[in-house]
């Protein structure tokens, strides 16, 4: 054990990628309607990415915000968790692509996956590498392109989905509060209700806009039974943030906002009156965003933030669940305050970002001149197109 054990969130940040589908768009390609898409979810639009934007793309974005919010730098870093059910490749992870484009030359990394969990989960793993004193501080990434899995044919699950990432700095202290209590849970019987097959399913480089509207390939894309899923959230959900308060040693009254993750409205509506509390006092975005599986509790912390919903010392709620199934809670006790951060502090961290990513290309063409030289085999580097695209 050590004295800095008390994981703080320091740091957030998010992206969401330009382009707004609304429902009226989707209902030009199958039969439904904004009526029907926002009564029955609460979604309006959702963001999909452009086709040089990826899982690791957006993922680092998110993750360069956060450790400017917190002020740290990435050679700083020592732990990367990414939760993803969309990664570009098996591996390399996605976290170890967060770790080049940032540099985070001292950092673990590795993803984790549990569906709309995700995050929780990382929070979770993330909060007791620091309370073991086996880290210092940990970045915790949920980011997803849920567009490039999604059959757009299927009218029951593509109204739901959307893309983006959100991100957290978590870093030990002695002063106590933070991440104050966490419950994971799953029940693997239910994984049919909500699965996608482990195919090479997400190539970065190929995916444009007309993949979006003509694959249909059950293979590759998600499937789920959306009535059932619906129960399933319904019975966990209220019960599982009892549980979690239980164990901070709080009740419900002592909390100031719930983030859950962004699934349905009706879920978070139903849940709020088990628990018999207002549903202002969940966090609600996803009219704007959608369904974005791991990275929907970051992103709408972060919206959480920017609307001012938090204070220090608030408690502070995250509920996820989904695929696996999974479901996981956490109680945060909120620390900070936004920094304000000056044009020339920003302009000066994207400087040091293009310089890392320089650094990073010199140190894999050195690789090859050396491999070259010294006759052996080049593999062909399929991560080329990727990285030169993102830029
Ligand atoms: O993040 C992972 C966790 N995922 C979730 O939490 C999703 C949970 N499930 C849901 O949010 C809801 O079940 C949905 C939004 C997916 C569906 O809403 P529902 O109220 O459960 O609808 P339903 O599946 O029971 O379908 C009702 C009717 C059906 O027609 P019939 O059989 O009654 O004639 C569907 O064919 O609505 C029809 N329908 C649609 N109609 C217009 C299904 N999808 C659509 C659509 N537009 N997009």
């Amino acid at each position: 054990m050590t004295d800095m054990k008390y994981a703080h969130i320091v740091g957030w940040g998010s992206f969401l990628p330009d382009r707004i589908v609304t429902n009226d768009d989707i209902a030009l390609s199958v039969d439904t309607s904004h009526e029907w898409i926002y009564t029955r979810t609460g979604i309006s639009e959702r963001r999909i990415a452009a086709e040089q934007e990826t899982t690791a793309t957006m993922a680092f974005e998110a993750a360069a915000r956060a450790l400017a919010v917190a002020d740290i730098h990435p050679s700083q870093i020592e732990l990367i968790i990414v939760a993803t059910s969309t990664p570009e490749y098996i591996f390399p992870s996605t976290a170890c692509r967060v770790q080049d484009y940032l540099g985070a030359r001292r950092a673990g990394a590795f993803d984790l996956s549990a569906a709309c969990s995700g995050f929780v989960y990382a929070l979770s793993m993330a909060s007791q590498a620091i309370a073991t004193g086996s880290v210092r501080n940990a970045v915790v990434i949920g980011t997803e392109t849920m567009s490039r899995i999604v059959d757009w044919q299927d009218r029951a699950t593509c109204i739901l989905f959307g893309d983006g990432a959100g991100a957290v700095v978590l870093k030990g202290s002695s002063i106590p509060g933070g991440m104050m209590a966490s419950s994971l849970r799953s029940d693997g019987s239910g994984g049919d209700l909500l699965s996608l097959p482990a195919v090479y399913h997400n190539p970065v480089p190929t995916l444009g806009p007309e993949y979006l509207y003509t694959n249909g390939d059950k293979n590759k894309t998600i499937s789920m039974a959306g009535r059932q899923v619906f129960r399933f959230a319904t019975s966990v959900i209220s019960d599982l943030i009892e549980d979690v308060l239980e164990k901070a040693d709080l009740t419900i009254d002592d909390v100031s906002l719930i983030v859950p993750h962004q699934a349905n409205s009706r879920i978070i509506e139903s849940s709020a009156k088990k628990l018999g509390v207002s549903s202002d006092l969940f966090y609600m975005n996803l009219e704007r965003t959608g369904n974005t599986s791991a990275a929907s509790i970051p992103i709408a912390l972060c919206d959480a933030v920017a609307e001012g919903r938090l204070e220090p010392d608030d408690n502070v709620v995250f509920v996820g669940f989904g695929g696996g199934l999974t479901w996981a809670g956490s109680v945060v006790k909120w620390a900070v305050t936004p920094p304000e951060i000056s044009m020339v502090d920003r302009e000066w961290k994207r400087a040091r970002y293009m310089f890392t990513r320089g650094r990073s290309r010199l140190r894999k063409l050195s690789r090859r001149w050396g491999a070259s030289l010294a006759g052996s085999p080049v593999p062909e580097a399929r991560l080329k197109d990727a990285d030169s695209k993102k830029q």
